[in-house]
């Protein structure tokens, strides 16, 4: 799935360019508007730059959704040490593919972002850490790179400016783990993808143990439009604390997987019946994972009013996360979903941390076996203690990530661990109930 056919229901700002011949070339982005929000920068102080992206309410695309314009504000300007912008473009979340398609389509936006980056924090190099198995997206973006050195868009005196900023693109090896900030720092500098204890937080001690603004790709992206069209109507997109648009990728059981761009606060039921045409077969909705595999699981009741932004999201007690949105229909079997997640988190625990270690190991194995038909009751309360036992507990939010959607599974579908144990189990093709 690289990029759908658009939906009339969509909001393209920063997706705007897909789908023009050539997207990914610097003359189509110079043709539309492209690097134009740089030059507007660069006669504008560091401290005007931040105020604009504080203006937008943009909150961080990666999942934690921090304000990005008061990350940035954190840089200590002032320090003698260089600065670094390190965008993260692991996208290693079960659910999450948006930041491949901007990467493709605009490779350009992310360049005019982390040049706009460097100008308010003073930053003059910068790197794109990408998920190695995006191999084809570092072939865009080194052509990319090579454009914008070739045109004059990076390297010295950049455009007469002054400014001068150096763009890399470093390859991750496959570690989930590594998309996490401090980890991918440590994998950035050649080391081991372990998280760091913090604080100090990255704007403070980054990359090389500089000071370093470090975002998710998506949020790089954001910059140039909100630079260029202004913060409040980037905010005016959205709802009264989130900014702009999110660019949402459905997959599951939907009849239009894809990623589309919508306004903040696009509501659960039009993104599934109208985006995403509706759940195949006419079936109906069981669960939704509003922003990859590491939010707590909603049930269809919890999805009536719900809309896609994160106060919307916190009062169902989850989270709007990278927009990484998982549709399961009725037939979804909640006991196989617990065992592919518990699986898919203990093999990317990186280690560092026992609770996340052992826990992600130990919800494995019971999920395992109660999977296989040998768990018993008191293994239901057991996920559910060992999940609640690791939260908040661990160097970095892997074990969260593991143990949310785990706790969401035995406390909200509690009545299908239970038929399963009686025998009853959800055909893997038909996803009839029937007894074995
Ligand atoms: C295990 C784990 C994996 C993560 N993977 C990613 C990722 O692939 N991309 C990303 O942008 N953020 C990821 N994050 C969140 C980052 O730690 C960080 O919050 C984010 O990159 C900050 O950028 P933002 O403020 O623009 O969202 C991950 C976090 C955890 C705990």
């Amino acid at each position: 799935m690289l990029y759908n056919p658009p939906s009339p229901l969509e909001t393209k700002v920063l997706s705007r360019r897909f789908g023009l011949p050539d997207s990914a070339a610097i003359g189509t982005y110079l043709a539309t508007d492209g690097y134009q929000a740089f030059l507007k920068a660069s006669k504008m102080t560091p401290a005007q730059i931040i105020d604009e992206i504080k203006a937008s309410n943009l909150r961080g695309r990666g999942g934690a959704g921090f304000p990005t314009g008061m990350k940035w504000s954190f840089v200590p300007r002032t320090s003698p040490k260089p600065k670094y912008i390190v965008v993260n473009g692991d996208e290693g979340e079960p659910g999450t593919c948006k930041d491949r398609v901007l990467m493709e389509n605009d490779p350009h936006s992310l360049i005019e972002g982390c040049l706009i980056a460097g100008l308010a924090v003073d930053a003059h190099a910068g790197y794109v850490y990408i998920r190695g198995e995006y191999r084809y997206l570092i072939e865009i973006l080194e052509k990319a790179l090579a454009e914008a050195y070739a045109k004059g868009w990076l390297g010295k005196n950049i455009q007469g400016t002054g400014f001068d900023f150096d763009l890399y693109a470093h390859t991750g090896a496959g570690s989930y783990e590594c998309g996490e900030e401090s980890a991918l720092l440590e994998s950035l500098e050649g080391k081991r993808g372990v998280p760091r204890i913090r604080p100090p937080f990255p704007a403070v001690s980054g990359a090389f143990q500089c000071p370093s603004v470090l975002n998710n790709v998506e949020t790089f992206c954001a910059v140039p439009h909100i630079l260029l069209g202004g913060g409040k109507a980037f905010a005016d997109l959205g709802v009264p604390k989130a900014g702009g648009t999110k660019l949402t990728a459905l997959s599951g059981h939907i009849n239009r997987p894809g990623v589309y761009e919508l306004r903040l606060g696009f509501p659960v039921r039009q993104l599934i019946e109208e985006v995403g045409g509706g759940i195949p077969n006419g079936k109906k909705l069981k669960a939704f994972i509003p922003g990859g595999s590491s939010c707590p699981i909603l049930t269809a009741a919890e999805c009536e009013g719900a809309t896609m932004d994160y106060d919307s999201m916190a009062s169902r007690k989850s989270m709007l996360g990278s927009g990484g949105v998982i549709i399961m229909d009725e037939d979804t079997s909640m006991v196989k979903v617990g065992l592919r997640l518990m699986r898919f988190y203990s093999h990317e625990s990186c280690g560092w941390c026992i609770p996340c270690r052992e826990g992600t190991t130990w919800l494995t194995k019971i999920m395992t076996r109660f999977y296989d038909g040998n768990g018993s009751r008191a293994d239901i309360d057991l996920l559910g203690d060992i999940a609640k036992n690791m939260l908040g507990r661990t160097f970095c939010p892997l074990g969260d990530a593991a143990a949310l959607p785990m706790i969401s599974l035995v406390e909200k579908f509690r009545d299908e661990f239970e038929d399963y144990l009686k025998g009853k189990r959800r055909e893997e093709t038909s996803g009839r109930l029937v007894t074995v």
